[in-house]
């Protein structure tokens, strides 16, 4: 039987371990932690995190070939196979502090493996890394293994999107590995080949040299972000001039060369990766002495916040200019729909700029707890402090409650529950203070059918 260790049981490893072990009855899958409470709630009812068909996959192969655990040594020393799936956060200070990626969890791990190992290891970046961290990994275990152990490094980065983690990893569009080009390289490579194409069809398993693999997911990253805020920006453009954004992006996106998706404007990208993988690309840049080409990454982070804070001023301009004491329905809190991950999520900041601007801001959100969204408005650096957020946020749990005696109502998220089949805006508007108001920063509401039931409506990328 082979046995796989996956180290950090977060948004990937979790999900993405727990498919090798739904697809392969016959590899044993340890998932392991330093967080007691994360472990125990995946060996509980309620996990961790929300994922659309992850529960289903967890209930079914937990206690049989997955398991959850925080003793980390055992794992390791059990394993053939050990994903390193950590977190890898910008970094706070320090050299490089707002651009940098935070390596500490990676080498601490990196550490801990040479130091418990006692048989040879293939060790696997699932994490995404600045290039060439592989080499730094290798340098670690080679000079704190004690015992001679052969280590093989692969660099295996993970593309699933949150709140579709399950489809992409099930049948993803293709799955990388990257590994030094020697004989013991091709070897270990070969081995998870194996195991990724029990389900995934060959030619989708894309076998490369380690530092392709590891460059690749930060510019697939930076690929798709840059899209969104070229979108934005044409957004910008067409509220000016009277085009439609959803027409503009339709249009662009026929052309075979563009394609459809990740073109819809919105009120700004959010989420864990994205940012991060894109500073971390700006920084290595400017390691390697190429400030233009930082400068050209750098411009798809600054339009994304340029793009939060032309919504806000948009907001706060249509309400007569000041949104002081005004109530303001904030629907949506999470960086997208389907998840509860509210990491970089465009609402922390527009919650953020409306509180400076002393608004009551009402926020609801079907996924994301109330406690998150207080640590959310409280961190150091969101400009929001404990006070502000007890003075002008509460936290509903309901649509309908969030929007009761509201001057105004922001979509920040597309959850489907906000969508006109779902929920009854007539009765919303007349529960509202009037002029009622409705800023949709996702393009999903039908703004001909509110302006007949009385709304004032304002959408990205689209002039009254
Ligand atoms: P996460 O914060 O949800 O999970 C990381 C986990 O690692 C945490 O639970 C933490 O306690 C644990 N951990 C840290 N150091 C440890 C150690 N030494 N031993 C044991 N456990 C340890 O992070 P995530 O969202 O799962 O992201 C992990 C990596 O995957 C990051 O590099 C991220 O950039 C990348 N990634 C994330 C996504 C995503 O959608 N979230 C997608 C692709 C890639
Ligand atoms: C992203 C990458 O898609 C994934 O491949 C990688 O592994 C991790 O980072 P994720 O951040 O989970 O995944 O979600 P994604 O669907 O990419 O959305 C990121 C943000 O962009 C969200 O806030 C989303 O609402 C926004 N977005 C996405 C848009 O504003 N417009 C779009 O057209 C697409």
């Amino acid at each position: 039987m082979v046995n796989i260790c996956c180290i950090g049981a977060g948004y990937v490893g979790g999900p993405s371990c727990a498919v090798i072990a739904y697809k392969c009855h016959d590899v044993k899958v340890t998932i392991v932690d330093l967080n007691q409470a994360r472990i125990d709630a995946w060996n509980s009812d309620h996990l961790p995190i929300y994922e659309p068909g992850l529960e289903e996959i967890v209930f079914e192969r937990r206690g049989k070939n997955l398991f959850f655990s925080t003793d980390v040594d055992q794992a390791i020393i059990d394993a053939d196979l050990i994903f390193v799936s950590v977190n890898t956060p910008t970094k706070k200070s320090g050299m490089g502090a707002g651009m940098a990626a935070d390596l500490a969890y990676i080498e601490r791990a990196t550490r801990r493996i040479a130091q418990v190992a006692t048989s040879p290891k293939i060790v696997i970046e699932k994490s995404t890394v600045p290039c060439r961290t592989a080499q730094s990994m290798r340098t670690i275990l080679e000079a704190n293994s004690n015992k001679n152990i052969r280590f093989d490094i692969l660099s295996n980065p993970e593309f699933l999107a949150e709140g579709t983690a399950i489809k992409d990893l099930t049948n993803p569009d293709r799955v990388l590995i990257g590994c030094l080009q020697t004989p013991e390289g091709f070897t270990a490579q070969q081995k998870l080949v194996d195991i990724y194409t029990r389900w995934i069809p060959q030619e989708r398993v894309i076998t490369m040299n380690l530092w392709s693999s590891e460059l690749s997911k930060l510019a697939a990253n930076a690929l798709l972000a840059q899209r969104i805020s070229s979108v934005n920006a044409l957004s910008a453009i067409c509220e000016a001039t009277g085009a439609d954004v959803d027409e503009v992006a339709y249009a662009c996106g026929t052309d075979s060369r563009i394609g459809p998706k990740f073109l819809k404007a919105s009120v700004g990208f959010g989420g864990s990766c994205f940012q991060k993988d894109i500073l971390n690309l700006v920084y290595l840049s400017e390691q390697l002495h190429l400030p233009e080409v930082a400068a050209y990454w750098k411009a798809v982070v600054d339009m994304n916040e340029f793009q939060k804070q032309r919504f806000t001023h948009r907001i706060v301009r249509t309400l007569f200019n000041t949104v002081t004491s005004k109530r303001i329905a904030m629907l949506g809190f999470a960086f997208k729909k389907d998840t509860g991950d509210t990491r970089e999520s465009a609402a922390i900041t527009l919650c953020s700029y409306l509180i400076q601007e002393h608004a009551q801001v009402a926020i609801y959100d079907p996924k994301v707890s109330h406690k998150q969204i207080i640590m959310d408005l409280t961190e150091p650096g969101v400009g929001t402090n404990e006070t502000d957020v007890e003075k002008h946020v509460s936290i509903c749990n309901s649509t309908y409650e969030a929007c009761a005696g509201a001057d105004a109502i922001v979509i920040c998220t597309e959850w489907d529950e906000f969508k006109m089949e779902h929920t009854d805006y007539q009765k919303i508007f007349e529960s509202m203070n009037k002029p009622a108001f409705i800023f949709d920063g996702r393009l999903i509401l039908d703004a001909p059918k509110l302006r007949d039931i009385g709304f004032r409506v304002e959408t990205i990328g689209k002039s009254v």
